[in-house]
């Protein structure tokens, strides 16, 4: 009982959702669709009328000595059957019509809403190892299957109406035809529900499964690193991991086809037994001269008529109910808070002065047991340029996260312009701050776009994206592009290149640059530059930054030694600051790896 009702629960909820969604796609495609689909399936009872009248006018004039006469009625309905085929299948075409409309809108709309949505959430959501699970299935599953989803919404009422169409002949003049007919059909659907539960509980556990292989999948066939698989040589052992999972899906999967399958044959027996007695039936009603001939074969059409419309209109909804999980894990998705865009929170003003300051900041990750940050303490001052140094792993990225306020601190204040990042409105705050991440991304349309989305306001300015390439000395390369600014960086458009590693990176401290922040972080930007260009390239940024807040994360002593102040963070402290000389005076750990650094290049 308990699940027949969480069955209709979740039907319930899948038809209220979609029928919003579409409603708010594109309402009159829809109604249109809907409309003509089911009108269409209603001509059949003209369609059968006809039919029989035409059977019974031939009979009828069986060696009429007057055939001429008997003839022109036969064409009167031959045309009429000519025009109701004619008006049936433009009504099919233009129901035809507004599904690949919604269809299309549909795709339009539900990108738009996945990407936006996404680009929204906060950030410890979205690195949430459970977040990322769903989401993968929401964003790998959502065109397809709310396309099905689309089609059978649509197509329900239209099989409804084809079934009732087909029976309403038979409520007047025979219901127990009516009621007989659909008796029939428990059998089967009882075993289709049944096999509904098991086929969803079989989900669920090859679901884990399927996210192996797809794992394996995406190393094989969709590898970033596609040069690294063929040095491994791994392609047969990923290959063979793919194969025997898959071996394992089938092996489960096929034993319940067969029995879903035995069943479904076996029920199906009953209600064609049923179905065929019904010719006899009608056989016997016409020798006994209770029906004519032509009632007989469009009572036979009608019965055909209404178990095709019938098993299309079951199919579609377990289709629809199939789908219900997917659905379930969109509607999650799309009501997922999205904190940062709202008007909440103090506004920093443009001429605010924006010095960074850590009190006390204890800080772990959620989910993790370890504390990355005991206690920090740091102070940086507006207009200074500030280098922190660190080993790997040592929270040197997580300080950034904090200062965007990405991520709050379990005790202590992260404060900007005197103002905890907490309380602060955070898009206001995000426009005077530019962080080139470690991992940043490319923006590659054009060499243009990948600069200046860092101000969108200004994206079509060359001029001002062609000054802030020259600081990050990547001006010349691009203009001796094929298409200069508009050449794409990347090989899937025509004209496109690709700019290797360190280019990439002078292109994002580009865009860093043109964003124009007052503070301005870049997380290991020159780890790939060679040492002329980075010499350059520290050179006007200290030039251009003089007005800015500067902070660089690097392993490079070369340019760490150039900042005003150096940090040091060990094991969740500041542990040593100052400038290069004060901190080789004071020989500590900072003076240990400048020398160690040094040596090597001895
Ligand atoms: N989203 C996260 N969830 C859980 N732990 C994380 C997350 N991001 C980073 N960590 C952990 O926090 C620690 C600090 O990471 P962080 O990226 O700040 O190091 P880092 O100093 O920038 O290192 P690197 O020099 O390699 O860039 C690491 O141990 C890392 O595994
Ligand atoms: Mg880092």
């Amino acid at each position: 009982m308990r699940n027949r009702f969480s069955a209709f629960g979740q039907m319930g909820f899948i038809l209220k959702f979609i029928t919003k969604f579409l409603w708010q796609t594109d309402k009159w495609s829809l109604v249109a669709a809907v409309v003509t689909n089911t009108f269409n399936s209603t001509l059949i009872i003209p369609d059968l009328y006809l039919g029989k009248v035409f059977f019974d006018t031939l009979v009828d004039n069986v060696k009429n000595p007057q055939p001429l006469q008997a003839f022109q009625i036969i064409l009167w309905l031959v045309a009429a059957r000519l025009g109701l085929q004619i008006l049936r299948s433009l009504t099919n075409r233009i129901g035809g019509y507004y599904v690949r409309i919604l269809f299309m809108k549909q795709n339009q709309k539900l990108e738009v809403m996945i990407g936006t949505k996404y680009a929204t959430i906060s950030v410890p959501t979205i690195e949430n190892p459970e977040f990322r699970d769903r989401y993968q299935r929401v964003e790998r599953e959502s065109n397809g299957r709310f396309r099905s989803v689309t089609e059978n919404f649509v197509r329900i009422p239209q099989y409804i109406s084809g079934v009732v169409s087909a029976l309403s002949i038979f409520v007047v003049t025979q219901p127990l035809v009516a009621f007989l007919s659909l008796i029939s059909l428990i059998p089967a659907l009882s075993v289709e529900r049944i096999f509904i539960k098991k086929d969803f509980e079989l989900d669920t556990e090859t679901m884990k499964i399927h996210r192996v292989r797809g794992l394996y999948y995406f190393f094989l066939a969709r590898a970033r690193s596609y040069m690294e698989l063929k040095l491994l040589n791994i392609h047969k052992y990923l290959g063979g991991k793919i194969k025997s999972a898959w071996q394992e899906i089938i092996d489960k999967r096929s034993s319940l086809y067969k029995s879903r399958r035995t069943w479904a044959f076996l029920a199906g027996i009953a209600d064609d037994t049923v179905s065929y007695s019904f010719d006899a039936l009608f056989a016997y009603q016409f020798i006994i001269g209770r029906i004519t001939i032509g009632t007989a074969q469009a009572y036979i059409r009608a019965i055909a008529n209404f178990k095709q419309n019938f098993s299309n209109l079951t199919a579609a909804v377990l289709e629809l109910y199939e789908n219900h999980l997917y659905l379930k894990d969109l509607v999650w998705f799309l009501n997922l808070d999205s904190p940062y865009y709202n008007n909440f929170g103090i506004k920093l003003t443009k001429n605010a002065k924006l010095q960074i300051k850590f009190e006390d900041v204890w800080f772990k990750y959620p989910q993790s047991q370890n504390w990355i940050l005991k206690g920090v303490n740091l102070e940086i001052d507006a207009h200074q340029n500030v280098a922190i140094i660190g080993s790997n792993g040592v929270g040197k990225t997580t300080l950034v996260k904090l200062m965007c306020g990405f991520y709050s601190p379990q005790k202590g204040r992260v404060l900007i312009g005197n103002y905890d990042v907490k309380k602060l409105n955070k898009p206001r705050l995000w426009d005077q701050i530019a962080v080139l991440f470690q991992e940043f991304d490319a923006y590659n349309t054009s060499a243009r776009e990948s600069i200046g989305v860092g101000r969108i306001e200004k994206i079509t300015d060359i001029a001002s994206i062609s000054k802030h390439a020259k600081m990050s000395d990547i001006d010349t390369w691009i203009k001796s592009l094929p298409k200069g600014y508009e050449t794409p960086l990347s090989r899937d458009f025509e004209d496109g290149v690709i700019p290797s590693t360190g280019q990439w990176q002078r292109i994002g401290i580009a865009r860093a640059l043109f964003r124009d922040p007052k503070i301005l972080v870049l997380d290991e930007p020159t780890s790939n530059v060679d040492p002329q260009a980075e010499e350059d390239v520290f050179n006007n940024l200290l030039k251009y930054g003089h007005e800015k807040t500067l902070v660089f994360i690097s392993h490079r002593f070369s340019t760490v030694r150039r900042a005003d102040r150096i940090l040091l963070l060990e094991d969740g402290k500041i542990t040593e600051q100052g400038g290069h000389d004060q901190l080789m005076d004071l020989n500590g750990q900072y003076a240990y790896l400048f020398n160690l650094q040094a040596k090597s290049y001895q």
